[in-house]
């Protein structure tokens, strides 16, 4: 298992300026503007974890949006339709960028240890190119994405400071069309799908549900790190997070998914049975999370 310090750099030049051409947003953000010695050193630090945590989680949400888009050409899936899924990787590139640089703008990216051969799952193999598609469009969109939306609306709203305030308000207005195209994409599919497809895809969201509570139970077990400067640069506290993730599971990624007859077993957290009351601090985009392998 290869184990590579998580790092990007930009070539620069005209390659750069292509780049800057393409998405001048992220020049327009108002960069140089927090004044770190205001907040207290351990907060400063949570944060710095934070953003580069959140450029790790949407470095992979590029990847997965990548791989789904092979499989929505490999199985010829409407051409206007798979269109709209070229934007995403460029997308979440740009939201690598803006998260990088928020960390860089509280004092720098904190260290991050991956295995590029890991980073979200791998595509079915054996099966029809289309339901190779759907898993992955599940997966990702129907509940990765669904479900990082309105969390990414909650932290944006709850940003006290212009600039995380800006940057998050940025990535809100990208991630609106990514929220939807799962959905789209099914309403298309659903009638070139068996009963035993369903079946498969009904899996694959109750895995990817299951790891997204596995998360949340993590969080909270957490110690409570709650402080009054959390809301200025971004962040939920818990209990405000836990019970937003899990309103948008139940509204955003169940609901939906049984109204088009996919038949999935996973159930909001208090419905499961287990707590959600929670002590601790959690970043921002603690569930950002695309299905990890
Ligand atoms: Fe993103
Ligand atoms: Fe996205």
């Amino acid at each position: 298992m290869a184990k590579e310090l998580f790092e990007l750099e930009l070539l620069g030049g005209a390659t750069e300026r292509r780049y800057r051409k393409q998405r001048p947003e992220v020049e327009e953000m108002p960069w140089g503007t927090i004044d770190i010695d205001g907040f207290d050193p351990a907060v400063l630090l949570a944060a710095r974890k934070a953003w580069t945590g959140a450029a790790f989680q949407e470095h992979r949400t590029g990847i997965a949006c990548a791989l789904a888009l092979k499989a929505l050409m490999e199985a010829r899936a409407p051409l206007d339709l798979v269109a709209q899924a070229t934007r995403f990787p460029l997308d979440e590139l740009v939201h690598v960028e803006l998260t990088s640089r928020m960390a860089m703008e509280l004092g720098g990216a904190t260290e991050i240890i991956h295995d590029p051969d890991r980073l979200v799952v791998k595509p079915l193999e054996g099966v029809d190119p289309l339901l190779r598609a759907g898993d992955l469009v599940v997966r990702f969109f129907c509940v990765g994405e669904a479900l990082s939306i309105p969390m990414l609306r909650g932290a944006w709203k709850h940003a006290e400071h212009p600039l995380p305030k800006a940057v998050l308000g940025r990535i809100v207005r990208d991630e609106a069309a990514h929220g939807t195209f799962g959905w789209t994409f099914l309403d298309w599919a659903l009638p070139h799908y068996s009963e035993s497809d369903l079946a498969v895809l009904a899996r694959s969201a109750d895995e990817t549900i299951e790891r997204v509570l596995h998360n949340w139970e993590e969080i909270r077990s957490r110690p409570r790190k709650t402080h009054p400067q959390i809301h200025a640069l971004g962040w939920m506290e818990s209990d405000d997070y836990l019970e937003l993730a899990n309103r948008s599971l139940e509204r955003n990624v169940i609901r939906p998914l049984l109204r088009r007859g996919i038949p999935i077993q996973s159930k909001p957290l208090a419905k499961a049975g287990r707590l959600y009351e929670t002590d601790a601090a959690v970043g921002l985009f603690a569930s950002n999370d695309p299905p990890s392998p």
